[in-house]
Order: structure tokens, then C-alpha cells, then sequence
């Protein structure tokens, strides 16, 4: 029953992405084009050069999409895109796209959420079973978020300054890593020896959110500490004592969570899901808690259109259309 053809596609930071999914679950292409080398000179995302890159990429990947779909642009039953949140006029180049390309084939619009997104990139690869916990762990993202049912979204934890990713991109630059740090911080610290032993952010006993800027500020500390003393800093015990600091706090909340809310599954989203030693714990402790834990391969993790073609599914089935005034939403909330 389900062969309706979803194209989607999502601009809201540094990746250009159109995909053709069937029935929701069924990815036939999935292009994806980095603007990462063109960022990396400025050591992180300039947002003016992203929208101008999105503008200059986009009708190539949906060409590319569309012919890699072995379907003609006409068979497509919807047009998806990214709604929100994002940078507003990296959003704005997708949704104008997907609004001209809704209206010309006459089909419906869906509007649809990022991290909805990212968090069902997971039912593009398994069977999802509800009640589950979804940890999105990202560059822009960390957040833990309970579905009770299919596509019902209830955040019970957020970061309150630094999304996870972010704060391994600014300790990569401190470190003197190119943009994006995060995988070089991740193998430095696997590399290590010892760790140095750094703060862990609980916050308030009973709170599920995070806090990773006074960890960020820690290990700038010791840098300068190091330098100022004309020590030799151990970098990849820094590192590791950063990386075990993150692991610890994100694994912690996530299965005390998992368990509060009787958590079927746990889902691991977002481009950190690629950090092997955060694989690493949660596979080997929701093994040992007996909850199973869902990590989608790395190509659906980081942004991607073929996530946002999954979620816009959900609303797809149930009618939700979005009308074609519909605007940019870097606030959005799930
Ligand atoms: O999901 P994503 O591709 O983009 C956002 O929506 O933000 O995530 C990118 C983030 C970057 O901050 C990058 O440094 C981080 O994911 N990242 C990692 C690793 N691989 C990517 N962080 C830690 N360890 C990794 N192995
Ligand atoms: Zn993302």
C-alpha cells in the first residue's frame, strides 16, 4: 500500500541534500553535497556563504536525486522540506525549491522538523517500538526526547548553552584541529593512555538537560594553564578526559531516562552518534540494562534528505499538510 514517492529536501546548515524515499522507508537516492571544505577556512559555518552555497547546489541535487530515484519528477506524490530549526536563510533555499517544485506538480507541501528528522532516520533502517528514547546528538543539537507513540515528540532534556558537537569543535580548535574537530578529538582521545580528570555538568539531581560550556572552558584552562608554565601539555589526556566527561553525563541521563520512561529502544541521532567511544559505552551499558540501542549507519546520522523524507511520512499518513505560505522557522520548536 505504501508507494507514495516523498522527495525531500533539507538546507539547514552546511549540507545540501535531496532525497527520493518510497513509503516512507525505502531510500531509492539520497544525495548529499558538504560545503565543509568551504567552511573550513573560516573554522566553522559562515551562514551567508552556506545560503549562497545552497543556492548554487540545489537544482543539481534534485536532478541527481530524481534521476538516481529511477522515477520521473512527475511521479512524486510530495515535496518535504526542512521547516526548521536551522539557520534562517539556509532554510529559506530549500522551502523556496520545494515550494516552486509542490506548486509546478501540483502536490502537497510537508513542512518538517529537523530533528523529527534525524531522530527518524532510525525507522529508515529499523522497526521502531514505542515508547522509545531518542538521544540527538549533534553539531547545533542535544536533546533527549521521549515518543509515546509514532511521531509524537515530548523533549525532556536539552542543552542550556553548547550542543555536544559543538563543544568538540571548540576544543578541536583549540587543539589546533581543523573544522569539524569532533573526529579528531574522538581518536586522539582513544589513543590516550590516561585521562585527565575533568568536571562533569549534573546540573539539578532530577534534570535530564545538559551543560557542556564549563567542560569546554575547563579543558581551554588547561591549555593556557600549560602554556603560561611553559609545560608540555599531555594533549591526548586531555582529550580522553574531555571525551569521558561528555560520555559519562549523555549516558548517565540517557538510560536513567530510558528506564523512567519505560523506554523500548533507545535511538542514537545526529552527526556525534559517529563517536566511537560514545558507541562504545552505550552499546556495552544498554546491553547490560537490557534496553536495545538503535544507531542508524553514519551516512543517515549527519544531515541528510532522506531523514527529513522519514519523518515527513509520519505526517504524510495522517493528512498533515503544509500550506504553500509556509515560512523558514530557525526557532521551531518539535
Ligand atoms: O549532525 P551533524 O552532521 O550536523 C548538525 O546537524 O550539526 O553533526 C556534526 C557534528 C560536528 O560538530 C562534528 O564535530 C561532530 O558532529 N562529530 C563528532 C564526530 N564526528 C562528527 N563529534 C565527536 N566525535 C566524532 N567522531
Ligand atoms: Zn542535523
Amino acid at each position: 500500500a505504501d508507494h507514495e514517492l516523498i522527495l525531500a529536501i533539507e538546507t539547514s546548515c552546511d549540507e545540501t541534500s535531496v532525497a527520493v524515499v518510497k513509503g516512507g522507508r525505502h531510500i531509492l537516492s539520497n544525495v548529499v553535497s558538504s560545503q565543509i571544505e568551504t567552511h573550513k577556512r573560516f573554522g566553522g559555518v559562515v551562514p551567508e556563504i552556506a545560503s549562497r552555497k545552497h543556492v548554487e547546489t540545489i537544482t543539481l541535487m534534485m536532478e541527481q536525486a530524481v534521476q538516481e530515484s529511477g522515477h520521473r519528477l512527475d511521479e512524486m506524490s510530495a515535496i518535504a522540506v526542512t521547516q526548521g530549526p536551522g539557520l534562517v536563510g539556509a532554510l529559506l533555499v530549500g522551502i523556496v525549491a520545494a515550494k516552486s517544485l509542490a506548486m509546478a506538480l501540483d502536490v502537497p507541501l510537508i513542512g518538517t522538523h529537523h530533528i523529527a528528522g534525524h531522530i527518524y532516520a532510525n525507522a529508515l533502517i529499523y522497526e521502531l517500538q514505542y515508547p522509545c528514547l531518542a538521544l540527538v546528538v549533534s553539531g547545533g543539537h542535544t536533546e533527549l526526547v521521549v515518543l509515546e507513540r509514532e511521531g509524537s515528540f515530548r523533549i525532556i532534556g536539552r542543552t542550556r548553552d553548547d550542543a555536544v558537537g559543538e563543544a568538540y569543535d571548540k576544543v578541536a580548535r583549540a587543539l589546533q584541529f581543523p573544522y569539524p574537530g569532533g573526529p579528531h578529538i574522538d581518536r586522539l582521545a582513544q589513543s590516550a593512555e590516561e585521562a585527565i580528570t575533568l568536571p562533569r555538568a549534573w546540573l539539578e539531581p532530577d534534570s535530564y538537560d545538559f551543560s557542556f560550556s564549563g567542560l569546554k572552558s575547563a579543558v581551554l584552562a588547561a591549555i593556557n594553564q600549560a602554556k603560561m608554565k611553559g609545560e608540555e601539555l599531555d594533549r591526548s589526556a586531555l582529550a580522553r578526559g574531555f571525551q569521558e566527561s561528555v560520555i559519562d553525563v549523555l549516558m548517565e541521563k540517557a538510560i536513567r531516562a530510558a528506564k523512567q520512561f519505560g523506554a523500548r529502544q533507545l535511538l542514537l541521532c545526529g552527526g556525534v552518534a559517529a563517536n566511537g567511544g560514545l558507541r562504545a559505552a552505550l552499546t556495552a551499558r544498554c546491553e547490560a540494562e537490557g534496553v536495545p540501542l538503535l544507531i542508524p549507519p553514519l551516512s543517515l546520522c549527519t544531515d541528510n534528505a532522506a531523514m527529513i523524507a522519514a519523518a515527513a511520512h509520519l505526517k504524510w499518513k495522517s493528512g498533515e499538510c503544509t500550506t504553500l505560505d509556509m515560512k523558514a522557522d530557525p526557532g521551531l520548536s518539535l
